[in-house]
């Protein structure tokens, strides 16, 4: 099974301090699935690996085969993979921008008919969960169903050292076990979907949004 991770962080300035803690966080999850998963590939989506321009322009609007490589790249590991992990902070109680902002460069039809998992962190006590309730409507928009489990990591410099390792053994089981209920959950799903989009593929029996959002409009 391939699933990616999507890293939600882009901030490299301080403060806050540290900058950036969604990295090790989402270097948790990585091992964390690595482990578990041994035949599995894992793959870490940073989006400091992208330069998204100062416009946007979604890949979608490009002309086929005319989009930047990178770019068409990432649109198709998108389509290969089987999972998503979406690894995002709590910025003013919302998901972060720069993981909407990636994300939002692919068609739904890229995502959809796959689940995905809720990851949200954060510097203080609450651990990001408003940020993910506002996520479960994104993904769902964008068709990669999340799991009903979340993971969030409240005070997450503490828990986790700058390569997102565990800076408390006692605790690093507890946390395996929490995080193991949302990834046998995503893969359980994963797997589920895999084998009904080879019995009927839902791209063709439903069909896709590909002109524009009125295509969704109730008649009328
Ligand atoms: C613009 C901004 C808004 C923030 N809003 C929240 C918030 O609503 N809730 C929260 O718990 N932490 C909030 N924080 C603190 C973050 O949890 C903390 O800075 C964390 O390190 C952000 O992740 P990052 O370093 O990967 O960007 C906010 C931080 C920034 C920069």
């Amino acid at each position: 099974m391939n699933i990616l991770v999507f890293l939600g962080s882009t901030r490299q300035s301080q403060p806050p301090k540290p900058p950036r803690l969604g990295s090790r966080v989402a270097a948790a999850l990585v091992a964390h699935f690595r482990e578990s998963y041994p035949d599995d590939e894992i793959e870490l989506i940073d989006p400091l690996d992208y330069d998204l321009g100062e416009v946007f322009k979604p890949h979608f609007a490009y002309a086929s085969g005319r989009a930047p490589e990178p770019l068409d790249a990432l649109a198709d590991r998108i389509r290969k993979a089987g999972a998503y992990v979406m690894v995002s902070p709590e910025y003013n109680h919302s998901l972060s921008p720069a993981l909407a902002h990636l994300l939002n460069h692919f068609g739904s039809s890229r995502y959809a008919y796959k689940p995905s998992l809720i990851v949200t962190y954060s510097a203080g006590q609450w651990g990001g969960v408003r940020a993910a309730v506002g996520m479960r409507t994104f993904l769902s928009e964008l068709g990669c169903l999340p799991v009903s489990a979340m993971v969030h990591v409240p005070h997450a410099a503490e828990v986790l050292d700058d390569e997102g390792r565990y800076r408390d053994d006692e605790g690093a089981e507890r946390w395996r076990t929490y995080l193991q209920r949302g990834s046998t959950q995503l893969r359980w799903w994963a797997e589920a979907a895999r084998r009904q989009r080879e019995e009927a593929d839902p791209h063709t029996l439903i069909g896709d949004f590909t002109r524009e959002p009125r295509q969704r409009d109730a008649p009328g």
